[in-house]
């Protein structure tokens, strides 16, 4: 049996994505990055975004707290970010009342863990500085509590690391100490953006267990963007493929690894091995992702796809549901 919705026992809303469009106001002309996503993450589920290079899925995350910057401007949508049950319009929300949430009831872990620490102070100072800006906790307190959260994200002798600087760790450590910077305040909706892609093979799985661990401990809700579908079979219980700005195809993991729709998910899942499908050899999806200034008519995987109709690049197919909590863009499936 397929694992649908109502196996998973998700109930109330943490966050609701609605009709997001975000262009890039370039020399070049209007990259329209996302057009028009919409989707639901439910308290303490992992969400994932998946989807090939340049698809929109760190546009998608970043816009969630307006992190766009020029030239790049949110022009549609709302964001509600569902707090006991109500919800508020992120979008609507003012820069200072942006940066209260961020890092505090939402926080982010992007690729890169370099990026991420300042090389000029102590890890132990980074945690601290995100508790103290956020008033939950003095500096003192601070201090103390990062010695905690290193042990929490498994730095050994975190005593001692908590007075390191970035460039003392590996690359495996910085990337926990920024995990442990984003849970310092206790987020409700943690967003990691490819948290593994920057650490190597065996770092990566260590990460991935750390996640797990911390959002079951911490009731977090997880968003993981990744363009890896072995990391999405092994942490997510929901997810949206997106395409070319759009999501294709979303539902629960079992719904879309054993029952794919969109012609671009078949396509995704022969790509990679499928620890759920037996499948003979990988295959490759023919072409590249198109150019967005420029976007194809119609459906926007039309000049890939293997199953194109007339109707396909005349015409954006709607997204239409095919089971419970399982909806699909593809002409094929509408009536
Ligand atoms: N600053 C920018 N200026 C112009 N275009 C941009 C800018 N940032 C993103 N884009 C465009 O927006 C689209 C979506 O980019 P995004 O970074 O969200 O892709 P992604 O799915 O996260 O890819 P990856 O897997 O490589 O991280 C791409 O076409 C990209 O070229
Ligand atoms: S709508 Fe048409 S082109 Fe697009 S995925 Fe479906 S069959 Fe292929
Ligand atoms: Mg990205």
């Amino acid at each position: 049996m397929i694992k649908g919705m109502k196996t998973l026992g998700l109930k109330r809303k943490i966050l609701e994505v609605k009709d997001l469009h975000v262009h890039f106001y370039t020399y070049a002309g209007v990259v329209k990055a996302i057009s028009g996503v919409s989707f639901e993450i439910y308290e303490g589920e992992t969400f994932c975004l998946v989807g090939e290079t340049g698809c929109g899925k760190s546009v998608t995350s970043r816009a969630i707290t307006k992190l766009i910057e020029s030239p790049g401007k949110i022009v549609k949508g709302q964001v509600l970010f569902y707090r006991d049950g109500s919800p508020i319009d992120l979008l609507k929300l003012s820069d200072e009342e942006l940066r209260r949430i961020r890092g505090r009831e939402i926080a982010y872990i992007f690729q890169d863990p370099t990026a991420a620490l300042d090389p000029l102070y102590s890890v132990g100072y980074q945690i601290a500085e995100t508790m103290v800006a956020h008033n939950t906790a003095t500096w003192k307190e601070a201090f103390r509590r990062a010695v905690d959260i290193l042990k929490s994200v498994l730095i050994p002798d975190p005593e001692k690391r908590v007075k390191n600087y970035p460039h003392e760790l590996s690359g495996g450590m910085k990337q926990r100490v920024v995990i442990g910077i984003s849970l310092s305040n206790k987020p409700k909706l943690l967003i990691a953006d490819e948290p593994t892609t920057a650490v190597d093979v065996t770092i990566q799985a260590q990460i991935l267990d750390l996640l797990r661990k911390l959002r079951q401990e911490e009731k977090m809700t997880l968003l993981l963007i990744t363009h890896n579908m072995g990391v999405v079979a092994e942490m997510c219980d929901r997810v949206a493929v997106m395409y070319a700005g759009k999501i294709v195809e979303i539902g629960t993991v079992h719904q879309i690894f054993k029952n794919p729709q969109h012609p671009y998910t078949k396509g995704l899942l022969k790509a990679v091995p499928n620890p759920l499908i037996k499948i003979e050899k990988l295959e490759s999806i023919p072409g590249t992702v198109p150019n967005l200034i420029f976007p194809p008519s119609g459906c926007r995987f039309h000049p890939r796809c293997p199953r194109k109709l007339d109707i396909c690049d005349k015409k954006e197919p709607p997204l239409i549901e095919v089971e419970e909590g399982h909806k699909v863009a593809c002409w094929l499936y509408v009536k």
